[in-house]
């Protein structure tokens, strides 16, 4: 099956999966709190171990006081891009949980794993709501730690910039060029039924 964007999936899927990707090129719209407000709800109800939801959503809108902030944290180049969306976001996970039957938290395994699904969640909701959402690790880490105030018991896992994209047709060419979505690798070399086979 193909997509206007000139993906194709190989098995049939829900065309939201090859309609979701990373834009370069936003409008500078701002957005509302109500789409804002879907989109954090969504990634919400994304699946963890033991429940445990260790997701924590730092967020700045554009033209509000934090944005500068926010910004200043990414690099140059990511920077360039994000500076015309909406929201940026700072994703984090909490290393510890508390789980039936012990009376201290423990360490979670799969922290980091379980924020990324509730990033996948994010990215899906913002593609169904009219917006793009483009996650990055090119920010500074440590200045975003010591910046937003991030206890040592959380994980900076990424950051996120959701904004509206500027549709491809009335982009110049050699921007249009960069704007086109990207492929996958064949199902064949990820999945193996059975054991890793080398
Ligand atoms: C964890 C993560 C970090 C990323 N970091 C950056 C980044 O710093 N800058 C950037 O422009 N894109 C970044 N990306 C976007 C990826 O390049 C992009 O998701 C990948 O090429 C697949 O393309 P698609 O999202 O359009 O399907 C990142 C994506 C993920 C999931």
């Amino acid at each position: 099956m193909q997509s206007p964007n000139g993906r194709t999936a190989d098995h049939p899927i829900n065309p939201i999966f090859l309609e979701r990707f990373s834009p370069r090129a936003f409008t500078g719209e701002a957005m509302s709190e109500a789409d804002l407000l879907t989109i954090f709800e969504a990634a919400r109800w994304a699946p963890s171990s033991y429940n445990s939801q260790p997701w924590r959503f730092l967020y700045a809108r554009r033209d509000t006081p934090m944005w500068d902030t926010f910004l200043n944290l990414l690099v140059p180049g990511n920077q360039g891009w994000a500076k015309d969306t909406a929201v940026l976001v700072i994703l984090i996970s909490k290393i510890s949980m508390s789980v039936p039957g012990k009376e201290i938290p423990i360490q979670s395994y799969s922290h980091s794993l379980d924020a990324g699904a509730a990033w996948g969640y994010l990215a899906l909701q913002a593609q169904m709501s009219g917006w793009a959402a483009h996650a990055m690790v090119g920010f500074d880490l440590d200045r975003t730690a010591i910046e937003l105030d991030i206890p040592a018991d959380y994980r900076v896992e990424i950051a996120l910039a959701i904004g509206r994209q500027v549709p491809p047709a009335e982009l110049p060419d050699d921007k249009k060029a960069k704007e086109k979505p990207n492929g996958r690798t064949p199902i064949a070399t990820l999945i193996r039924e059975g054991k890793f086979a080398k």
